[in-house]
């Protein structure tokens, strides 16, 4: 049974999902994300520990968080990730447990997520072209990727999605592959416009495309906004009646995106991000070193809910204190 979320804040939203990083580090290096690849800070605090991990996903279930993503980073680095998503997984209150993956070693690994209890799964894929794939992550991997899609297919997996980042100048000229490849695929594709981070200022500047180029090429080819359910996020979905695929659009500058924000977000360190692009955390890691302290925990997640801000204020070219999409998970 799904029960009615808890968690609301001063603007009558409500909670039900938790995204949960794993890990800052990443072994891509995704030219709009971690250009250089990963550098650890000085004096960096650890990960959250499998036990850490647990009690926050205990106290967030106890408040009616249903639904939990695993993401980083790339989470799927930590040696331990089978064991936390299995652990998660059997959660009393989690009825879907889906992860965010740049698909590295996806085609071996695909059985082992699902058999971990992870259903749902998005993997980024950011050009159809091996060569660009490999300018825009840094990594020669898209036929590997490819595979690991099939394989996902093959292990089970009830939902899989891609996320593509469409730059100007870099893969925007894929755009009509892009729409065409979920033509015979059980998958939603979601385009997500390029945000701009601390760190991507000039990056920015030289390669946002808006989401408006997005949702007027999907029109005139015949694809239609699907009416929003219940409960959905911020992305808008279309479909076409000769797709088996889907396409989202997940276009942060747009109006009211914040409107249908559904979720909240927790750091590898422990930490409370009631917005992306908020600016930082409140550490709740003090809250997680023994069972007995689940109803205080609690108590300092739902007052913590009323400093969370209306909107985010991107608009205004204030994009927080994020410095990359890897250090909150994007
Ligand atoms: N803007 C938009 N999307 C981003 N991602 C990472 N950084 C950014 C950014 N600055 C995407 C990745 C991945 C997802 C988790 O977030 O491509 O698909
Ligand atoms: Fe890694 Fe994801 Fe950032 Fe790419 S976007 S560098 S895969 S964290």
């Amino acid at each position: 049974m799904v029960h009615e979320p808890l968690i609301a804040d001063a603007f009558g939203r409500r909670f039900p999902y938790l995204r949960l990083s794993l890990t800052d580090k990443c072994n891509f290096r995704c030219s709009y994300c971690l250009p250089n690849g990963y550098a650890k800070n000085k004096n960096e605090e650890d990960d959250l520990s499998l036990l850490e991990i647990t009690r926050m996903v205990e106290a967030f279930a106890g408040l009616g968080v249903w639904k939990i993503r695993l993401t980083g980073g790339e989470p799927t680095i930590r040696s331990d990730f089978l064991d936390i998503a299995a652990r998660i997984s059997s959660l009393s209150g989690i009825q879907k447990l889906a992860f965010t993956t740049n698909g590295y070693k996806l085609v071996e690994r695909a059985q082992d997520y699902y058999n971990a209890g992870l259903r749902a799964i998005n993997i980024s894929i950011d050009s159809l072209k091996p060569e660009q794939f490999k300018t825009i992550t840094g990594h020669d991997r898209l036929l590997e990727i490819m595979d690991g899609l099939e394989a996902c297919f093959a292990a089970g997996f009830s939902t899989v999605k891609i996320n593509t980042v469409l730059l100007k100048g870099l893969n925007d000229t894929e755009l009509d592959d892009f729409i065409r490849f979920v033509d015979d695929k059980p998958v939603s594709l979601r385009f997500i416009e390029l945000m701009r981070t601390g760190n991507n200022q000039d990056y920015f500047k030289r390669h946002h495309l808006s989401g408006s180029v997005i949702s007027n090429r999907l029109l005139s080819l015949g694809w239609h906004v699907q009416a929003r359910e219940d409960g959905a996020g911020p992305a808008v979905e279309f479909y076409h009646p000769k797709s088996v695929g889907k396409i989202g659009l997940i276009a942060p500058y747009s109006k009211d995106f914040c409107t249908s924000c559904n979720r909240l977000r927790v750091s590898s360190k422990g930490a409370l991000h009631l917005c992306l692009f908020g600016e930082g955390g409140y550490s709740l890691r003090h809250l997680l070193q023994q069972d007995e302290q689940k109803q205080e925990l609690q108590d300092q997640i739902v007052s913590l809910m009323v400093y969370k801000k209306s909107s985010h204020f991107l608009h205004e070219g204030n994009s927080g204190a994020t410095p990359h999409l890897a250090s909150i998970g994007g």
